[in-house]
């Protein structure tokens, strides 16, 4: 597994693994039409690595463009990051989310077959376990049940389309790794998450609140099945993330391979806003709203899988995340 494509490899996930892997001495590309990341990440990534990745600036509805990249890669796996992730987006366009997400696995699979690429690893999320009675999720449950949202529901049926494409063809390898909620950055502080347009997601958000560019933080609902009343997930460090995609990448099998990425401790909303005051020694304006539409109560990784196939487990802690994204703030 030396050279590896990353598709979407300048986003927030992508560029922490490309890091993880140049420092480990694999040779890394990457492929993103800079949609929902910036061109300058590739600087970062030459500055904490020492070796700027050859890049391409090709979307995966680009067929052609698409050949161009695997006539000249000679790649022996692809991680495939890119994809559009906004879940209100989603709810509301749901055609772009299928066309880019769903259409543009299924041209970046043609072109994997079509130049002999035989190994995936797949950015999947938890969401595709959908409703489930238990609040931790086990790799062997259903899946695709109650999915509130098209973004949720492409990332199942990309799990599906892989599952098809390795039955027809037993040297094809696959990995689908579900993440739960990435959160934090590189401790340097020189790369984040650094969205194009408004943030949806609780750290994003919790940044701008703490830069006052958003007034207060709206804690969705108080009155969940939970010790405090709001709503628990499984945070685990980008960096940790990251790292999980190198033990993926070594430890590739024929098959398809099915792997939560997360720490299996569950955090609240109310504490990850306690711990976020108390490490920024700043108090953090919010408010309790109305529940958002489609959010569960509690969802967090059964981890044990991959600490026993891939000897991998979070090493980080939240406290970790909100220091590192700390740093990344008062770089910006
Ligand atoms: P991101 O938006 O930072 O990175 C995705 C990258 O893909 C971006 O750089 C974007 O420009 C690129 N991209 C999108 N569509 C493309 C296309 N058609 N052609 C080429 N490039 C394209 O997102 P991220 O947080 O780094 O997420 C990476 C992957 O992990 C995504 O597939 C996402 O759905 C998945 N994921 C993310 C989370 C999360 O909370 N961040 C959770 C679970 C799964
Ligand atoms: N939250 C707030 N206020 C906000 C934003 C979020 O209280 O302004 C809460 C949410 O209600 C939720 C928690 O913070 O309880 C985390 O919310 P995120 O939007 O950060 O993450 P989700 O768990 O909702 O979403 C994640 C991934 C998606 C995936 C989804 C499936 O980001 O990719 O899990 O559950 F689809």
């Amino acid at each position: 597994m030396k050279r590896i494509l990353l598709t979407g490899g300048t986003g927030y996930i992508g560029s922490h693994t490309a890091i993880e892997l140049i420092n480990k001495g694999y040779d890394v590309e990457i492929l993103d039409n800079l949609f929902n990341s910036k061109i300058t990440v590739l600087d970062k990534i030459e500055k904490l690595t020492g070796k700027r990745p050859k890049f391409y600036e090709v979307d995966l509805l680009d067929k052609e463009g698409m050949e161009k990249v695997f006539a000249e890669g000679h790649y022996d796996l692809v991680i495939h990051f890119a994809g559009l992730k906004a879940v209100a987006e989603s709810v509301k366009n749901p055609l772009l989310y299928y066309k880019n997400n769903v259409s543009g696995t299924v041209n970046l699979l043609e072109c994997m077959k079509e130049y002999g690429v035989k190994n995936i690893i797949f950015s999947s999320s938890a969401t595709v376990y959908g409703q489930q009675k238990e609040s931790r999720m086990v790799e062997t449950m259903s899946t695709g049940n109650g999915i509130t949202n098209p973004y949720g529901k492409t990332k199942f049926v990309i799990e599906e389309i892989l599952k098809d494409v390795a039955a027809a063809d037993e040297t094809f390898s696959v990995v689908i790794l579900r993440y739960f909620n990435p959160v934090g950055n590189h401790p340097s502080g020189l790369i984040g998450e650094d969205p194009n347009g408004i943030p949806n997601n609780l750290m994003p958000i919790i940044m701008k609140v703490y830069r006052g560019e958003i007034p207060e933080l709206n804690i969705y609902g108080d009155d969940y099945q939970t010790p405090d009343g709001t709503c628990i997930r499984d945070y685990i460090h980008v960096v940790d993330l990251a790292k999980g995609h190198v033990a993926a990448a070594e430890n590739m099998k024929s098959g398809v391979n099915i792997y939560n990425l997360g720490s299996g401790r569950g955090t609240s909303v109310k504490e990850m806003v306690d711990l976020f005051e108390k490490c920024s020694g700043k108090p953090l304006p919010h408010k309790i709203a109305e529940r958002r539409e489609g959010d569960l109560g509690e969802l967090v990784a059964e981890p044990g899988k991959a600490e026993k196939e891939l000897n991998w487990k979070t090493e980080l802690t939240v406290e970790d995340a909100i220091r590192d994204t700390l740093a990344y703030l008062n770089n910006l």
